[in-house]
């Protein structure tokens, strides 16, 4: 079978998910948790670093322009909606969910300077860097993640002793030197003709670790045992790795104007990027596999959880449908 067939028959293949036990079909795009929850979220990405009337305006411009433009708040979501289905308070949700958010747009900001993959827009709006300068950037991020361990430090300062110890761990391997900085900086120092497996240590380093985050501290914060924790750890390397490899799909595929961002860059900058590396057909196979085994740990989190997985199972539906659409997508590209 040519490479177009095999394509085509793997969209008609990708048809949204018969089984996941969500949603009539008739609905438009899952929701991971209720529209009044996410504006009390999004309220909260707005609100929750301090700003006063005093501070110098650059620093004030980065953090305003920067809160402003809020993109998915995935990440933000799926910590909210765990932790609201494991009984936990609104507001000690939203702090924890808020700060997850906050280290992923302060890696974004980062991750645009010149100085790494040197990008001028993100979600549809000019990078930070451009608007207010290099400096202003770099000390906004980091006033986002100094303002996020504060928020973490509120939200699991009541745990039980060995929780409180397993989430401080997580923190530190997830975001430290040997998490996404390190993932980051083998990113940024890529050897061009490196090796496919190469590509994915990558993205364990700088993708999964956040996944990894998001997905295991709301679990820890609310209790749950090692199966369960197992369990998410095997879903975040899944989704991680599914999330890069739709992103270096995105990369080579999209526009600018169609991705809301700087696209091209990986080609450019010789950037870890599957889809480059091994070709389309054998990234998208790859992509395959990982959300077929992330779909077989979201039906089992949702038989042993029921309604309390449901942000899970809204998540790996969205992907689904993210995943037909670029091998629709990949197809055309190929019969072109
Ligand atoms: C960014 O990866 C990863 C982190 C910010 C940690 P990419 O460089 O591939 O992300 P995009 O393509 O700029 O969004
Ligand atoms: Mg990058
Ligand atoms: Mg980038
Ligand atoms: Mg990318």
């Amino acid at each position: 079978m040519s490479t177009v067939q095999n394509l085509q028959m793997r969209v008609q293949k990708l048809q949204p998910s018969a089984t996941l036990p969500l949603r009539s079909r008739a609905q438009s795009k899952p929701k991971l948790i209720r529209d009044s929850e996410r504006r009390y979220l999004l309220e909260g990405y707005r609100t929750l670093v301090p700003r006063d009337a005093r501070m110098e305006p650059h620093l004030r411009g980065v953090l305003d322009d920067s809160l402003a433009h809020a993109g998915s708040l995935v990440r933000a979501q799926l910590v909210f909606g765990i932790l609201r289905g494991a009984g936990a308070k609104k507001t000690l949700a939203r702090q924890i969910a808020v700060a997850i958010e906050y280290f992923h747009t302060a890696s974004l900001i980062f991750d645009d300077m010149p100085s790494m993959d040197d990008a001028v827009e993100r979600r549809g709006n000019a990078c930070p860097h451009v608007t207010w300068g290099e400096a202003a950037a770099t000390l906004g991020a980091l006033g986002l993640i100094n303002q996020a361990y504060a928020l973490l430090w509120n939200g699991i300062q009541t745990l039980p002793v060995t929780s409180r110890r397993r989430a401080a761990a997580l923190v530190r391997d997830s975001l430290g030197v040997s998490g996404i900085l390190d993932g980051q900086s083998r990113d940024v120092h890529f050897e061009r003709n490196a090796a496919e497996a190469d590509v994915l240590e990558v993205a364990e380093g700088k993708t999964v670790t956040l996944i990894r985050l998001t997905l295991l501290l709301p679990s820890i914060v609310a209790g749950d045992g090692a199966q369960t924790r197992a369990r998410l750890n095997r879903l975040a390397r899944a989704w991680g790795l599914a999330y890069q490899i739709v992103d270096d799909f995105k990369d080579c595929l999209l526009s600018r104007d169609e991705a809301g961002k700087t696209t091209e860059r990986d080609e450019l900058l010789s950037r870890p990027n599957l889809p480059r590396r091994a070709g389309l057909a054998s990234a998208m196979s790859r992509l395959d596999a990982l959300l077929s085994d992330a779909r077989d740990e979201v039906l089992a989190l949702a038989r042993a959880g029921g309604a309390r997985w449901r942000p899970v199972l809204a998540l790996q539906e969205i992907l689904e449908k993210e995943q037909a659409a670029i091998a629709r997508r990949v197809a055309l590209r190929v019969c072109a």
